[in-house]
């Protein structure tokens, strides 16, 4: 199987790359956008030629593979154990004002977790990759999650749903977040606030109201750096869960802690 999931990887990390390199390439140009139901909730038609570019790719190298796409949903083929998850661009609000921190992201799940995560930032020309029981790497360098140890030396991200209702709603936990650690950012790209944890740019990230394409393959880079990913309340976190908790060992404990009795 090992063989099985470089080979995914080989064609995970070609498709994230062209499909990064073709939006970087549009970021400036005059995009098509449409919003899908909610006015905050964008969509490009660069977000549907990547996701097109990717599936394509994916369909011609794994045909009997499932695919979960943002856009179109489920497109690949039926009941295999493989499926890939894919955000064509994740930070799609951020592509459409050009302000660059946006990415593609593309995780591979066999049976029930995910084996094998690619994120490409194209602005940074970074690539996140991550094999499970493989390591994380940046670029072909391995990397690992930060030392920091306590909140008030901590650098956070989290996010905001397009959701504004009051149950889905971030801003009492980003109040008081904002009090405890040294500094809170909301970066607006689910899978590369992972993958800076994965690196240790950030040191812990939480968020609401998540989709799988969003997490995916990000979770598996944290894990495969050496940092934690669960729910709010200590539950390993699953792709489909909404919620999601990710930080180095040092400073989790303290940030479920937090962010659970903020809760109850
Ligand atoms: C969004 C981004 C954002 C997060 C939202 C996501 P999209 O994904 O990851 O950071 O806060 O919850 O939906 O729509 O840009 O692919
Ligand atoms: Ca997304
Ligand atoms: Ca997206």
């Amino acid at each position: 199987m090992d063989g099985e999931y470089k080979n995914i990887l080989e064609t995970a990390v070609m498709a994230a790359t062209e499909a990064g390199r073709m939006i970087f390439e549009r970021v400036d140009t005059n995009k098509q956008i449409s919003h899908k139901g909610a006015f905050n909730n964008l969509v490009t038609d660069v977000d549907r030629a990547s996701e097109k570019m990717i599936t394509d790719m994916i369909r011609q190298r794994h045909p009997e593979h499932s695919i979960l796409a943002e856009e179109g949903g489920e497109v690949g083929a039926d009941g295999s154990s493989f499926k890939w998850v894919i955000d064509p661009i994740d930070g799609t609000t951020n592509y459409a004002h050009g302000f660059p921190f946006f990415c593609v992201s593309i995780g591979v799940i066999y049976g029930k977790s995910v084996k094998v995560g690619a994120v490409y930032d194209p602005c940074r020309k970074e690539l996140f990759t991550a094999l499970d029981k493989g390591g994380a790497f940046l670029n072909g360098k391995k990397i690992g999650v930060s030392h920091i140890s306590r909140m008030t030396d901590a650098l956070m991200a989290t996010g905001f749903a397009y959701d504004l209702s009051e149950k889905s709603s971030n801003v009492k936990y980003f109040d008081i977040m904002l009090k405890k650690a040294q500094a809170v950012r909301r970066a607006g790209s689910a899978a590369l606030d992972l993958c800076y944890v994965a690196c240790g740019r950030f040191d812990g990230y939480w968020e609401f109201n998540l989709s799988p394409w969003d997490t995916a393959a990000g979770q598996l880079i944290v894990r495969e750096a050496g940092g934690l990913v669960s729910t709010l309340d200590g539950k390993d976190f699953d792709i489909y869960d909404k919620e999601i908790l990710a930080a180095n060992t040092g400073i989790y404990a303290e940030m479920r802690e937090v962010l659970s009795s903020i809760r109850a």
